[in-house]
């Protein structure tokens, strides 16, 4: 198995992957067009024969935080150490492109601190929780973990928008 960086031809696969895992809220929808225009984001791993086998995104904000998304591996060849070359793939990604930390929202965190990943505070990641959890499945009774590699990004002081919570993660700087 070998990991690469997606190309066109690869996100209709992408999806149609994805796509299967969304029903219960175990992954965001990804519509086609949508993987079109982000495809540089996204890294799949492939078997020998260039079988592709799934796929993660690295989705990235700026220098202070980048995201996985969409990490998924064929269930037929999960078990494999497919998804750790795509979570791999994705740190080095990271660490290339000087970003100082990679967040990701989960449902299996033991998997994810195979990487080091650490569980850090949900409501850190607001302005996530405002972007994407519209179009989720479980919006309604979110059970998900937010887990952290690296500096977290320094965080909003405590704002007049927000005096009851505290700071949180600006996305966007
Ligand atoms: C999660 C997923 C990507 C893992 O891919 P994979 O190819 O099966 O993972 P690997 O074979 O590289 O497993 C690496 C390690 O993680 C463990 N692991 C795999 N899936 C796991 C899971 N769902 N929960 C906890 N640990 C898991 C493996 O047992 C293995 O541990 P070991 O090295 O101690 O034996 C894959 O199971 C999948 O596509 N799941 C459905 C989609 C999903 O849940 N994505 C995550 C959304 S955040």
């Amino acid at each position: 198995m070998q990991t690469r960086k997606a190309q066109s031809r690869d996100a209709r696969a992408i999806q149609q992957l994805i796509d299967s895992f969304t029903h219960d809220g175990t992954l965001l929808p990804r519509s086609y067009s949508e993987i079109c225009q982000n495809i540089d984001t996204f890294t799949v791993v492939e078997s020998e024969g260039g079988q592709f086998i799934g796929c993660a995104a690295l989705h990235v904000y700026g220098p202070h935080l980048a995201e996985v998304r969409s990490i998924v591996v064929r269930p037929d060849i999960a078990g494999h150490g497919a998804g750790s070359l795509l979570v791999q793939s994705l740190l080095r990604q990271a660490e290339q492109r000087g970003i100082q930390c990679v967040c990701l929202f989960t449902r299996i965190p033991t998997f994810f601190e195979h990487f080091r990943f650490q569980i850090t505070q949900h409501q850190l990641f607001r302005d996530k929780a405002l972007k994407d959890c519209q179009h989720c499945a479980r919006r309604n009774a979110c059970d998900e973990t937010v887990m952290a590699l690296g500096k977290l990004p320094p965080l909003l002081p405590d704002s007049t928008h927000h005096p009851q919570h505290g700071g949180f993660v600006q996305l966007q700087l």
